[in-house]
């Protein structure tokens, strides 16, 4: 059974031009003109892309008190529905646990993902049994490691251990990961802010300004620079994180910046919301922020010195929000966004001149495979890779409703959104999961994705870290004692 997508023009992260697809076995092996297969899809005004990768995702996460309400079922129908076809998730150990006892949970629950998908291991504790598993993680398939700066008593490390775990990356080829707020600082404002009586969602937002999450940034970027490794920065919200970053490439450091698309398209206006509900559905770290924040995430995606945007999906039923009535401390954080990512900045970037279509394909698709190394299996149109494919039509439009969407919660952060920019065909690994609108996803058709470590970028700092590493000055003599 052959597929061939027929009539589009292929836009890639570096090219746009006209030709046919032909999809067999899950995998694309022919791009030219005139291509036949047994089953024709109708690609005529539409842009035929690499599908979208979400490199940031919380599927049942467990997480202050309670487990984020989309499943690797919902969550990935919901990614498809919206042209992402693959999700990388975190396993999260609890205090304690081993990671490939972590890793065994998450294996279990991405049994039923419609989509590829694979994990970031994260390091929620340190000692030996951390130490030791960590190049047996890196033997499963994963190469990055997650760091939590924030939800101090909880998710949170400290300098001494993410500079320990920083390190065992650089030893076993593999990347950091950071969530970069002072978590110290946080838990601070977080008691002072209630102690006054500031107890409502527009707190959250108080308790976590743009300082905490710059200073954290130029914290991690600057121990990843002792321990020669690169450093990715998981949502980064502020002009201050950004400039941490920008600043960081300029001298010549590997870092990568991933922003949110609720970040580049929602302001904290949305906590001042006169309905609890609202400003609650919207809390999330770090928060939305003024909209001067926005213009720069914006700029670093145009200039490149932002890599990737992601979500960050993590959704909490508005039952679930109300956990944090009368103490903001308790509202579970996150948002969703699977579905709407694409849409949204396709809309925003590409539709307002701010992204070219080529920027789009990189920041939603191909930036993630290269940074995760698993480039051109995947976030690319080649001969070979993974027939994991968006059609896109731009003109096709929707006004962005939680009555309509995959998402297993009440409400959407973006509803009441225009769209236009949205899938025509989604296919995940060669099957059409999203057919002009008809939802046609199976539930375990969705497969691990190992990732090697040691990519180029881990390999060209470590030789540069060894050429000016420190050394011991040999000298022929050494002066008598008393002289
Ligand atoms: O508020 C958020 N971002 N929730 C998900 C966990 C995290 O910090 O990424
Ligand atoms: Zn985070
Ligand atoms: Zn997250
Ligand atoms: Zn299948």
């Amino acid at each position: 059974m052959t597929t061939v997508i027929k009539n589009g023009t292929i836009v890639t992260a570096d090219l746009t031009y006209k030709a046919d697809v032909l999809v067999e076995g899950g995998r694309i092996t022919a791009i030219g003109p005139d291509l036949k297969g047994d089953e024709t899809l109708d690609a005529t005004g539409c842009y035929v892309m690499p599908g979208g990768i979400d490199p940031h995702t919380h599927l049942e996460m467990p997480f202050m008190g309670t487990y984020s309400s989309d499943d690797f079922e919902s969550g990935t129908r919901a990614a498809l529905a919206g042209g992402t076809t693959m999700v990388v998730d975190f396993a999260l150990p609890s205090p304690g646990q081993g990671l490939l006892d972590a890793l065994k949970m998450w294996d279990n629950k991405s049994t039923r993902a419609n989509c590829d998908y694979s994990f970031h291991m994260a390091v929620t504790w340190w000692g030996e049994q951390v130490f030791d598993e960590m190049p047996r993680v890196v033997a499963r398939g994963i190469n990055t490691f997650k760091h939590f700066m924030a939800y101090k008593g909880a998710l949170m490390v400290n300098d001494d251990e993410m500079f320990a775990a920083f390190r065992r990356c650089a030893e076993i080829g593999a990347i950091p990961l950071v969530h970069a707020e002072n978590g110290d600082v946080v838990a601070e404002l977080q008691a002072k802010l209630l102690a006054e009586g500031n107890n409502g969602p527009e707190a959250h937002a108080y308790s976590r300004p743009a300082e905490v999450e710059g200073e954290a940034t130029n914290r991690a970027i600057m121990i990843a620079d002792m321990a020669g490794v690169p450093l990715y920065v998981v949502h980064v919200s502020s002009e201050d994180a950004h400039e941490a970053i920008r600043r960081a490439r300029s001298l010549g450091r590997r870092v990568w910046g991933e922003p949110l698309i609720q970040h580049l398209t929602l302001d904290d206006s949305e906590y001042r919301h006169p309905d609890w509900d609202h400003a609650a559905r919207r809390v999330m770290s770090p928060p939305f922020r003024d909209r001067k924040h926005q213009d720069s995430l914006w700029a670093g995606l145009a200039s490149g010195s932002l890599s990737v945007v992601a979500t960050d999906h993590c959704a909490f039923t508005t039952e679930q929000k109300r956990y944090g009535l009368g103490d903001f401390t308790r509202i579970p954080n996150g948002t969703g966004g699977l579905e709407d990512r694409m849409p949204m900045l396709w809309t925003h970037g590409v539709n307002t001149g701010r992204l070219t279509m080529n920027e789009f394909v990189a920041a939603t698709s191909t930036n993630s495979a290269k940074i995760l190394n698993m480039y051109p299996r995947k976030g690319a149109i080649l001969v070979g890779a993974d027939a994991d494919i968006v059609v896109w039509d731009p003109k096709k439009s929707k006004t962005i409703t939680a009555a309509t969407q995959q998402s297993a919660i009440d409400y959407n952060v973006f509803e009441g959104k225009e769209v236009t920019g949205l899938p025509r065909f989604t296919l995940t690994r060669g099957k059409v999961a999203i057919h002009d609108g008809e939802v046609r996803t199976e539930e375990g058709h969705g497969q691990f994705v190992a990732r090697e470590p040691s990519g180029a970028v881990n390999k060209a700092l470590s030789t540069w870290k060894e050429l000016t590493a420190p050394r011991k000055v040999e000298r022929s003599g050494i002066p008598a004692s008393g002289v």
